[in-house]
């Protein structure tokens, strides 16, 4: 059985949401990203703005399993100005090297998930395997419920179908029987 985990970072609680009912549909365990200083108010939500723009690496504390221990992390983060939340943009930098395989969510109200899904590529130096984003709202009303759900269906069958390295498939894999 391949182990996967959920890693989230959630500033007002809508990629929390996702996680849990992802993690908890599958049975899969959560870990959770916090920032060391607190984004309150006007001034936090201008940090959130500084950190994309000048593409920042907020300290973070991470709690949670030990992401190296499992086969698949999904990352679950939101869109700041149009890139990546700048604490998941620092867990994948710290953890790069102990990640196998990410899939990644992406949460937003409109736009900027491509810019984050080429971001984790660059920092893991491997595109993720699956990616998928969600409006705020298809969170929110539960319309993007079963989109969610098919999400973790699929990477579950993806990560069984894929060697353990890191990198894409060749035309020699297929040529190996796969060991399940
Ligand atoms: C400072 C800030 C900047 C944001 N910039 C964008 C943006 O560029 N594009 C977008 O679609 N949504 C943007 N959003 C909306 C967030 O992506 C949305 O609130 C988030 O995905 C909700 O997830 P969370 O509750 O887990 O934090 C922004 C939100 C904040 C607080």
């Amino acid at each position: 059985m391949e182990k996967t985990l959920v890693v989230f970072y959630s500033y007002s609680g809508i990629g929390r949401r996702a996680a849990q009912l992802l993690a908890s549909h599958h049975g899969w365990p959560l870990g959770e990203i916090h920032d060391v200083h607190r984004r309150a108010g006007f001034a936090g939500g201008l940090r959130c703005v500084l950190d994309s723009l000048l593409r920042r690496r907020p300290p973070i504390r991470y709690e949670g399993p030990e992401p190296g221990d499992f086969d698949a992390v999904v990352i679950v983060s939101p869109v700041w100005a149009y890139q990546m939340a700048g604490p998941m943009r620092t867990f994948l930098s710290e953890n790069a090297g102990r990640l196998r395989r990410v899939a990644q969510i992406t949460t937003m109200n409109g736009a900027g998930a491509a810019n984050a899904v080429a971001e984790a590529a660059r920092l893991l130096h491997a595109a993720p395997i699956l990616t998928a984003e969600f409006l705020v709202r298809e969170i929110e009303d539960g319309s993007g419920t079963s989109r969610l759900l098919a999400f973790g269906d699929a990477l579950a069958s993806a990560s069984l179908a894929q060697p353990p390295e890191r990198r894409a498939m060749t035309e020699a894999d297929l040529s190996q029987p796969m060991s399940h």
